[in-house]
């Protein structure tokens, strides 16, 4: 089949192109560089030895989509690109409101437009708000906390609607819970801009010395050691749920969560980083977070009978991926630095 993955030089969107292309897909690549940098396309092209399209374009600019969907011959879409910060959000709800929704909109008019058949949706278990886990895909969402939260939800609405108008529109809905971890060259993975706001990355850049200690946030919470519990999930495994989902995309909507089905606390994460990579992380215990909750994890019978789908990797794969990464991201910029000066 021929994908289009719009975003695909992202975090998530980079490691699915390596699976597709492994799977023997064909992709094209849409991504306007808002998050991500043009050298993940080199790396691309060094790890895999398929070649694929890429264009910079903007998702927000319909006329420059329509010619890259129309010379395409697409069978499917894969939708990554789009805003996610939370806490940005929430100081700029207009704006994640804008490109998340416009981004999903422009792409399903086309999907209809196209007759493409197959449309696969980034959507976060942050629609479940603070509903107690194990989190169930036929539960009643709950309001989430936040504006991103609910571009989430609201980018579901949409594609739910425009599959019942277009019959011959399958979408599945792929609800991630905490990726993290990275592809096992070490040449990609999560490479946020500035101090980053999430668990593992903050871990690496504390155990590279970039940052001093780790905070963690709250040791009240009524969990096994006290500090909050997630489903944290190997991207390479949340790449290979996309790949089966788009090849067994049937019509109507689909919905699956994307998580390994068992909690791991801050703590444990700590450990276990430290143990595989024989390092220590310095941590100390400040208050929660605003709008975190205690346990988020998922349940994940449906995703495994239908899809066939289940994930391989541990969290110590995790925790030795993402330090990887880190390791040879950081010889790659000081690299690429020294060049600039020479
Ligand atoms: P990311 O920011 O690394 O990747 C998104 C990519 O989309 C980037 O390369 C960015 O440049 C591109 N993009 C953004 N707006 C665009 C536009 N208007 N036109 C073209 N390209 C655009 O994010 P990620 O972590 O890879 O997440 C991918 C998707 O999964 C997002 O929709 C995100 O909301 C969702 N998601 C992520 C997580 C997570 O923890 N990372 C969890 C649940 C859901
Ligand atoms: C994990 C745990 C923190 C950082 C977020 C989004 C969610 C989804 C995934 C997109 C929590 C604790 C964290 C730190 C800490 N993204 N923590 N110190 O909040 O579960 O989910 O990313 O859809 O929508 O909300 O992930 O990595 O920020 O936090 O103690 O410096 O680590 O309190 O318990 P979260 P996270």
């Amino acid at each position: 089949m021929h994908i289009l993955v719009s975003g695909g030089l992202g975090y998530i969107g980079s490691h699915t192109c390596l699976v597709l292309l492994e799977a023997g897909h064909t992709i094209s690549i849409v991504d306007n560089l808002i998050n991500s940098k043009i050298e993940t396309l080199e790396k691309l092209r060094i790890i895999s030895t398929s070649d694929f399209q890429f264009y910079q374009c903007d998702i927000l600019d319909y006329e420059h989509l329509e010619t890259i969907v129309h010379e395409g011959n697409v069978d499917g879409i894969i939708h990554f690109a789009g805003l996610k910060s939370v806490g940005e959000s929430v100081s700029n709800p207009l704006e994640y409101y804008r490109v998340n929704l416009n981004t999903t909109i422009n792409l399903t008019r086309l999907a209809v437009k196209y007759k493409i058949p197959r449309f696969v949706f980034s959507s976060s278990a942050t629609v479940y708000g603070s509903a107690k886990s194990p989190l169930v895909e036929s539960q009643k969402l709950l309001p989430t906390t936040n504006p991103y939260g609910e571009t989430k939800a609201m980018c579901e609405k949409i594609l739910n609607d425009a599959s019942q108008a277009n019959p011959n529109l399958g979408v599945t809905l792929l609800r991630y819970f905490n990726p993290i971890g990275a592809h096992e060259s070490g040449l990609i993975g999560e490479n946020p801009n500035g101090t980053p706001n999430n668990l593992m990355p903050y871990i690496t850049q504390v155990a590279k010395g970039k940052l001093e200690k780790l905070k963690i946030f709250g040791n009240d919470y009524p969990t096994n050691d006290g500090t909050g519990v997630r489903d944290f999930i190997h991207v390479m495994d949340l790449a290979k749920g996309h790949v089966a989902a788009i090849e067994k995309q049937k019509s109507g909507v689909q919905v699956y969560n994307l998580g390994t089905g068992k909690g791991t606390s801050v703590l444990e994460i700590i450990k276990t980083f430290e143990r595989v990579n024989n390092l220590e992380i310095p941590y100390e215990f400040i208050e929660r977070r605003n709008g975190d909750i205690a346990e988020v994890y998922a349940n994940v019978l449906k995703v495994g009978k239908e899809l066939g789908w289940k994930t391989e990797r541990n969290i110590e794969d995790m925790c030795r991926d993402a330090w990887r990464f880190e390791n040879q991201n950081s010889q790659y910029e000081e690299e690429k630095f020294s060049e600039l000066w020479k």
